[in-house]
């Protein structure tokens, strides 16, 4: 197997068994980061609950207890550097220690890139691209402290391919990347190891993700598909937790995606461009909105709704088999070009 899921160890798991440790987790109060915290509540994990909407962070929270864990609920703007240092120091006091900080809140603002507002633009790449950033810096000291532990940034398989009119949510998310790598590399030259940073590259997720965008496209977001429940993404976190690697993928449409991608860039991204301008929007018409990206939409709900239209199934299984037979076609062309040029 090639890319993400070779299967090489990026480093230490847990110190402890899950039942044993505190996990912090932004985007909490929705989701994927929902998901994340039922996963590990079943698990007896403590887990730290952040996010801007403080009821759903304590719905949450007691759900959380209901299902066997410990759990804080601590409203925070990961936009914040103080804020988000302050979430570090409540887990601790709480709980004594920080084993593992999955990065996952995130937001996005759907439109050509012409029509989406710099304003709108730069608040994106704060909470996701600087809001990791701030996530690594409060939890290196405390992993640290703690003997070693988990860094999990939740980028997307977007932080490897490129979507249209999602420019400032991909943007954010490739930085997420390089900045994963460059700070495991730190940390392995300077003798901190036992800290791993994985990186998780999900497929299309049933969330209210795209209830929640910013939408500057005058028409109606849909998921494109196939659309996997939030699940998926817990568990991949959960393994990693167990068994850290550099990335994972999460959703069999992520990784086929992504193998494409490496064998013929020009040719995907032309055919996931297409895919994309027809997939991702449904008929209806829309209204300019900023969505959730300056506020909280405040709702505690892990799905979306979206999950297992098999007619979008389809669609994409017949988009995704012409684009494979493409990408074949195409690297068959290109080595009989590279034979003939010999
Ligand atoms: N859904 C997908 O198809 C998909 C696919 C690949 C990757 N992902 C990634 O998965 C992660 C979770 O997304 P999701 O699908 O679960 O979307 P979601 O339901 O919209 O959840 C986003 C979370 O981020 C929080 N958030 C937003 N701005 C924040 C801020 N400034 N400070 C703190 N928290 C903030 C939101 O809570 P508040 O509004 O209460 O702050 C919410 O809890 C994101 O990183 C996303 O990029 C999603």
């Amino acid at each position: 197997m090639t890319g993400p899921d070779r299967g090489y160890r990026s480093g230490m798991p847990l110190t402890r068994t899950l039942d044993d440790s505190t996990v912090v987790i932004t985007g909490a109060s929705s989701g994927i980061g929902t998901a994340t915290a039922y996963a590990l509540a079943r698990r007896g994990t403590a887990v730290v609950l952040a996010a801007r909407s403080e009821p759903a962070l304590r719905q949450v929270a007691q759900r959380c207890r209901e299902l066997g864990g410990r759990a804080l609920a601590v409203p925070t703007d990961v936009t914040d550097l103080e804020s988000v240092q302050q979430l570090a120091d409540r887990a601790v006091g709480e709980f004594g220690r920080i084993d593992a900080w999955v990065n996952n809140a995130a937001v996005s603002a759907v439109g050509l890139f012409d029509e989406i507002p710099v304003a709108e633009f730069r608040r994106v790449l704060e909470v996701n691209l600087l809001g990791t950033v701030h996530g690594i810096k409060a939890a290196l000291p405390y992993l640290g402290a703690a003997g070693g532990g988990v860094l999990i940034n939740n980028a997307s398989v977007l932080a490897e391919v490129a979507m249209p009119y999602q420019s400032a949510y991909n943007a954010a998310k490739h930085g997420i990347r390089g900045l994963a790598d460059t700070v495991r590399q730190e940390l392995r030259v300077t003798g901190r190891g036992q800290i791993s940073v994985c990186t998780v590259l999900p497929a299309t997720i049933d969330t209210p993700f795209f209830r929640h965008a910013a939408n500057h496209s005058g028409r109606e977001l849909v998921p494109p598909p196939p659309v996997y429940p939030p699940e998926v993404v817990a568990e991949t976190i959960v393994r990693l937790l167990r068994r850290p690697r550099r990335e994972a993928y999460a959703g069999g449409a992520a990784r086929l995606i992504g193998l494409q991608w490496r064998l013929a860039p020009a040719l995907v991204e032309r055919t996931l461009g297409w895919y994309l301008h027809r997939t991702q929007f449904g008929p209806g018409a829309r209204l300019d909105s900023t969505g959730n990206v300056f506020h909280a939409d405040g709702q505690a709900s892990r799905s979306g709704g979206w999950h297992g239209r098999r007619r979008q199934l389809v669609r994409m299984t017949a988009a995704f088999g012409l684009a494979a037979a493409g990408t074949a076609v195409g690297t068959m062309a290109m080595n009989r070009r590279s034979r003939s040029d010999r």
